[in-house]
């Protein structure tokens, strides 16, 4: 016999996990830290292990263990799981307003509840006093896949019902659907591990769900939003079906709170871009939204057609995913030379616009998802994002399909073309001979957020390279207004607009002039970084890869990138040109001469008087910069108790060395 005192506290445990599950996950609301949780279920877990007697199906505890199963057995769904009509335009929800009305013979406004329509995998869930007793997979609608025990591993689904009044028998359908995040952590995971990656976040939800071992299936980052009820006893009655998720929300179902109520079909349209609009933030894949009218009599009334609800309908967004021939395959060099492999397609439209070019990325992505030429091919373009090939269909793959190969040399410049074993980019080892990268190079200096040189754009560059008048970006400041009024499609006043955007370019910043330089690894933010810490150009171009590793966000490789950029006689020389042809910007202030200015100190070892954070901010108050490595710029390096490496360095490069006291006369004069 089990002692009460313990069996209380574990019916306690219980409900406080179920408690703090649901608010976690189904509410989205934390209470507790997520130790005190571990602990709590700990606590459980061990009691339950000591009486294992009183181990219950509906136990927080028991999510995970059952046994892999050979297969799934099939159950027949009470209710018919039933599919929705889909509309594209807005004239069709006119259109299934005014069907409904006249259906009804009522000309009264109409109440919708809209819905996200999420795009994962529809299952349902039986409860039996309370309690979890079945769930499946939709399957054809009438008979699905009993896949209980792999549902019983979602957070978000309760064991048992929460509250004590609840009706006898209880089915709650709802979507099953993986995260973005959640997709691209488990893609991550598997292209570490050479693995088989997921196509879509849809996939990968059905992949997880419908796994025979339901240990697998607790690992994956699943989650559901529930949208409706089939079967429900005679001791329960909604009359709303936005009451009825509420409802269910409260018995402990995961609803969304993207959910709204409006009225008639204008007020659906205004959900549904309302929704379009907020579509690409939202952390999940939706694919349109539902519209069902909220009065269930009413719903009653209107019945069925086929397959399909009267009631409901779904209003898809344009579809950001399509099919079609993957024709063949350029690769295009970048401003750093980088060969990026670019689709040429069958156009398609996708995603509201006609794609007939998409990017492969890199060589990696291509040889890992096994795309080859003349395949049918996942094409996919969201939002603003490029579009991209996914996967290729491989079942529709032709006998003829080829492999794609990487040039052995540049397309462009034919120098060779090296891909280097740590980087997934294979790289045009010309530089600025090859016209691509020249081009880019020049594109990028004139763009907006770099020199701003308006009308200096993608086609007048690439005639200007083409007809060998520039061959770097100094040429710019030395064209002609009658070179320029002479070519293609251009007349004396844009020519001149050209020349007047020149002059205006010349006064820039430093922080842009270094950005549109064009150095790898050194984006907008790093160029600010730079120019607030050297201030000017001349001490950044003559810093040593070390002393550049204390600007922040610096590290070794982008330190050796900048520092090889200007140790380039030809950048160099690039650079006098455009000083030269009167680029320049407001002197930065320097700041007030302070006593230790221009000296570069390293601390090593153990300081008694000070912590080295301490130190470092003493000697930077007075203008020293504190350095992480010796090099022969180190003015001095302080030398604390147990000094190692650095102490010999310093002593090999014959750089001086302070110790305790003599540091502290120093911060003292
Ligand atoms: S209602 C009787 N609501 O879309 C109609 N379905 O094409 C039952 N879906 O199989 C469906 N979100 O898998 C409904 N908020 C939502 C939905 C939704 C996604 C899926 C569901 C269904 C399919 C219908």
């Amino acid at each position: 016999m089990i002692d009460k005192a313990i069996m209380s506290r574990i019916e306690q445990l219980r409900t406080m996990l179920n408690e703090h599950n649901y608010r976690y996950y189904v509410l989205d609301e934390p209470s507790i830290p997520d130790a005190e949780y571990d602990s709590l279920m700990q606590e459980l877990k061990q009691l339950e292990a000591a009486h294992p007697e009183i181990i219950t199906a509906d136990s927080p505890t028991q999510r995970v263990g059952a046994a892999p199963l050979k297969e799934f057995p099939h159950v027949t769904h009470q209710v018919p799981m039933l599919s929705l009509e889909n509309a594209f335009a807005d004239e069709d929800i006119d259109a299934f307003q005014r069907r409904i009305q006249e259906r009804l013979h009522s000309y009264h406004d109409i109440t919708f509840t809209c819905e996200p329509k999420l795009d994962g995998l529809a299952v349902t869930m039986v409860y039996e006093n309370g309690h979890l007793a079945r769930a499946a997979t939709r399957g054809d609608g009438t008979t699905g896949e009993d896949i209980t025990i792999n549902i019983r591993t979602l957070n978000d689904v309760p064991l048992r019902l929460r509250g004590d009044k609840y009706p006898a028998l209880l089915e709650v359908r709802g979507e099953v659907y993986m995260s973005k995040a959640g997709f691209e952590k488990l893609n991550q995971h598997a292209r570490t591990h050479h693995e088989k990656t997921f196509v879509n976040p849809r996939n990968a939800a059905a992949g997880s769900l419908r796994q025979l071992d339901s240990k697998i299936t607790a690992q994956r980052p699943l989650s559901i939003y529930c949208y409706g009820i089939g079967l429900i006893s005679d001791d329960w009655q909604f009359t709303s079906h936005y009451d009825m998720l509420m409802q269910l929300q409260a018995w402990g179902f995961r609803v969304s709170n993207l959910i709204e109520r409006k009225i008639n079909a204008k007020g659906c349209l205004e959900y549904y871009y309302q929704m379009m609009k907020k579509r690409e933030s939202l952390p999940f894949e939706i694919d349109g939204v539902v519209y069902k009218v909220d009065d269930l009599a009413l719903q009653q009334q209107l019945g069925f057609v086929s397959r399909a609800p009267r009631f409901a309908i779904a209003h898809k967004f344009p579809a950001q995913e399509q099919l079609t021939v993957l024709q063949d395959v350029e690769f295009q060099v970048g401003r750093t030379g980088a060969l990026t492999p670019v689709a040429r397609l069958q156009p398609v439209f996708v995603g509201g616009a006609t794609v007939s070019n998409a990017t492969l990325h890199n060589m990696d992505e291509i040889e890992r998802k096994d795309i080859r030429i003349g395949d049918t091919v996942i094409v996919r373009r969201a939002g603003d994002v490029i579009p991209e090939v996914v996967a290729p269909v491989l079942d529709r793959r032709p006998a003829d399909a080829r492999l794609i190969k990487l040039p052995e040399a540049c397309p462009v410049c034919q120098s060779e073309v090296y891909r280097s074993p740590d980087e997934a980019a294979a790289r045009c080892m010309g530089g600025l001979y090859c016209p691509a990268q020249r081009k880019e190079a020049i594109r990028h200096f004139a763009s907006r957020r770099a020199m701003d040189i308006e009308g200096l754009g993608e086609r007048l560059v690439d005639q200007l390279v083409n007809l060998g008048w520039v061959h770097n970006v100094a040429d710019v400041y030395h064209l002609e207004l009658n070179q320029l009024a002479g070519m293609e499609r251009m007349g004396l006043k844009s020519a001149q607009n050209i020349l007047d955007a020149l002059q205006k370019s010349k006064v820039t910043s430093l922080a842009r002039f270094i950005y549109a330089l064009g150095i790898r690894d050194v984006g907008e933010a790093t160029a600010k970084n730079l120019a607030d810490h050297y201030k000017s150009l001349e001490q950044l171009m003559n810093a040593s890869e070390d002393e550049l590793q204390t600007v922040s966000d610096i590290g070794p490789i982008v330190a050796h990138s900048i520092h090889s950029f200007f140790h380039q006689p030809h950048n160099r020389e690039v650079i006098s040109r455009l000083l030269a042809a009167g680029i320049h910007w407001p002197q930065v202030k320097k700041a007030e001469s302070l006593p230790l200015q221009g000296k570069t100190y390293v601390l090593t070892g153990t300081l008694t008087q000070f912590s080295r954070d301490e130190a470092k901010a003493a000697l930077e108050a007075l203008g020293a910069k504190v350095a992480g490595s010796v090099s022969k710029n180190t003015t001095a390096v302080i030398a604390g108790a147990e000094a190692g490496s650095k102490l010999d360095k310093a002593q090999e490069l014959g750089v001086a060395i302070l110790d305790e006291a003599e540091l502290v006369k120093l911060l003292k004069n």
